[in-house]
């Protein structure tokens, strides 16, 4: 399976300062092996859609949405308007939308489905917090997060899920999960996948690691068995950094 780098701007970059990363990165040598997409603020969709392609990033992706296609939800966007912008992927879940907006499994798990019946491939985000850690509850807490999480979510498929381990301790606190914890997770994350989708549709489903990833260990997250690759924020937002992390990832 190809390697996949996934940038996260979260709410960093609106359509202008998206503009000039765009432009920067591409100045940025690309290994032709490797997928590499960008989750976008809403509002930068449309300056990232006309030129994201042209730097070499093929995958342009959101960063939440809305479970119905339509209605009276105010602030909402929609699978479907996603899809008007032709994106590939979408992240939901993500444990800053779980902290600050009480974002539940519930609603990560219609999220995902929507996303699929869109045909927009849905990053479910897991992770356990770090007092659950410490209770040595790490391995039930992802398990029960993705029991939930994948209900009613389909294993095969272009829009097949992806999935994404990201501890939230190892959020933005430059204290990266080691890679061995790394492995230990994302195979208790394959498991339920093969119970779940069965063997061949679970080896098709990408585990990225998130969580201070930087260009100094990529490289050893991406060879770690079961890590398809890496989700990445801090050292996504400067363009220079981020090509250097791809680089870094699949070295020539
Ligand atoms: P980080 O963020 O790379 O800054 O730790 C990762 C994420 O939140 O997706």
């Amino acid at each position: 399976m190809r390697k996949l780098v996934i940038a996260n701007w979260k709410m960093y970059y609106g359509p202008v300062k998206a503009g000039a990363w765009i432009r920067a990165f591409r100045r940025e040598r690309l290994p032709k092996d490797l997928d590499i997409g960008v989750a976008v603020p809403h509002v930068s969709l449309a300056a990232a859609r006309s030129s994201l392609g042209r730097a070499g990033v093929p995958l342009l992706g959101g960063q939440d949405v809305f479970w119905a296609n339509d209605g009276a939800y105010t602030g909402e966007i929609s699978p479907a308007m996603l899809k008007e912008f032709g994106l590939s992927f979408c992240l939901v879940g993500h444990s800053e939308r779980r902290v600050n907006l009480g974002e539940t499994d519930e609603m990560v798990a219609k999220k995902a489905a929507a996303l699929q019946k869109a045909g927009i491939q849905p990053v479910v985000c897991v992770g356990e917090t770090d007092a659950q850690k410490k209770k040595g509850e790490t391995l039930k807490v992802v398990r029960a997060q993705l029991a939930a999480c994948l209900q009613g979510v389909k294993g095969d498929g272009a829009a097949r899920p992806a999935i994404a381990y990201e501890p939230v301790w190892a959020i933005g606190s430059g204290k990266p999960c080691s890679p061995l914890d790394a492995k230990n997770v994302h195979e208790a994350i394959r498991e339920v996948l093969v119970k779940k989708y069965g063997k061949a549709s679970a080896q098709e489903i990408r585990i990225l690691y998130g969580g201070s990833v930087d260009p100094r260990n990529v490289a050893e997250y991406v060879s770690t068995t079961h890590v398809d690759g890496v989700l990445v924020g801090s050292s996504s937002l400067d363009p220079r950094a981020f090509g250097m992390l791809c680089r870094a990832a699949l070295p020539a």
